[in-house]
């Protein structure tokens, strides 16, 4: 069985839309897939219509009560994929667990313990847009991660952060943590910008950036309002494509490339990018100022601005283990990458402050 869990602490950068489609993709060959929302907005038990009717069919239920797993599992519309849905009580179990004693082992041991008929190849943790408890418990139970991210200006903001956690769960609590991919979501091949930034997200990541970004692509969008995944939906959309090319990847298939689609794409994109570039002049000429087009020329517009921005005061020393930077795989990760984590924007990132407790310590 392998566990992965989707997590990013920013929100909307696809981790819901990846979970389920990915977990479809994965069921479509064969594997069985267990999809778990640790999201207590439940976006996940929406999108595949697995609504709790009461918490005791939520995964607060699991975390709160510590019920077993297998009582919780539940069927979904697609063969070989079922869930354990979250309702908004999920919420509440950061509070509830404050100050509980190995609280982040709790979805691992549920593992351990399970004893349900269907034996999982893949489960998959739909994680919420934060750093707690509930990321914690996931990052701990989880084998592997997916790191979902939005290509576009700014989106490496917050990555040092999240590497960082996963270092401290890696070297404190589940050596075995990996990284399986950082996965660029709503790419739009048309823009150069995208383009721009998904170099720059490779030039950070270097080997470990999914073969398959994920295309802004409608159909994604829609799929959630009819509670179905993207192969019910559309199944020749480029949303299919994309999430069926990522099972293989993490499957360690071949990977057959369509070379006559890749040049037809190139062309496409070539002739989108010049007809882009004109809206751009047109855009331009009626709002009579400049649209900075690339990163540098953005970059260079916000300088002076953030510069007028208070410098936030020293962080206490949460350097990671080895200094510099984070090595996963043979891959060094940059803990500070530059120039997409301006210093002086960067938010505040809400992990919770007992995340460091001293029992984790132990
Ligand atoms: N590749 C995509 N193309 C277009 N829209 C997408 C794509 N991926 C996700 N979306 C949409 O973007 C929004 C945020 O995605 P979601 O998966 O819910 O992010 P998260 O779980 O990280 O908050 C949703 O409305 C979703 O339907
Ligand atoms: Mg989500």
């Amino acid at each position: 069985m392998r566990c992965i869990a989707v997590i990013n602490q920013k929100g909307g950068v696809g981790k819901t839309t990846t979970t389920v489609n990915l977990g479809a993709a994965l069921a479509r060959k064969g594997h069985k897939v267990l999809l778990i929302d640790m999201d207590p907005q439940s976006s996940l038990s929406l999108h595949i219509d697995r609504i709790p009717q009461n918490e005791s069919e939520s995964v607060t239920h699991l975390l709160l009560e510590e019920a077993p797993l297998a009582p919780l599992v539940q069927t979904t519309a697609v063969e070989n994929m079922w869930v354990v849905p979250a309702d908004s009580a999920l919420g509440g179990v950061e509070q509830v667990l404050a100050n509980k004693l190995g609280r982040e082992m709790l979805l691992r041991e549920a593992f351990e313990k399970y004893d349900g008929e269907v034996e999982f190849d893949f489960i998959l943790l739909d994680c919420p847009p934060s750093l707690g408890v509930l990321s914690a418990n996931a990052l701990v139970a989880a084998d592997e991660v997916v790191i979902p991210m939005r290509a576009e200006y700014l989106s490496l903001q917050g990555m040092a952060k999240l590497t960082e956690v996963i270092e401290l769960v890696r070297a404190r609590l589940n050596p075995e943590l990996k990284i399986a991919c950082v996965l660029p979501c709503m790419l739009d091949v048309r823009t150069r910008l995208s383009a721009e930034v998904l170099e720059e997200i490779e030039s950070h990541f270097g080997t470990l950036v999914s073969q398959f970004p994920i295309r802004a692509n409608v159909k994604l969008a829609e799929a959630p309002s009819f509670g179905c995944t993207i192969f019910e939906h559309d199944p020749e959309c480029n949303g299919a494509e994309d999430y069926e090319g990522l099972a293989a990847e993490l499957l360690g298939e071949e990977i057959e490339w369509d070379e006559d689609e890749e040049a037809e794409d190139a062309d496409e994109v070539e002739e989108t990018e010049l007809e882009s570039e004109d809206d751009v002049e047109d855009e331009a000429d009626e709002e009579d100022e400049e649209i900075p087009e690339t990163l540098d020329e953005i970059l260079a517009e916000l300088e002076p601005l953030l510069d007028e921005v208070e410098q936030p005061p020293p962080q206490p020393a949460t350097e990671p283990v080895n200094g510099e930077s984070i090595v996963f795989r043979d891959v060094q990760l940059p803990v500070d990458p530059e120039p997409f984590r301006p210093k002086t924007i960067e938010t505040p990132v809400d992990l919770d402050p007992h995340f460091h407790s001293a029992e984790m310590e132990a």
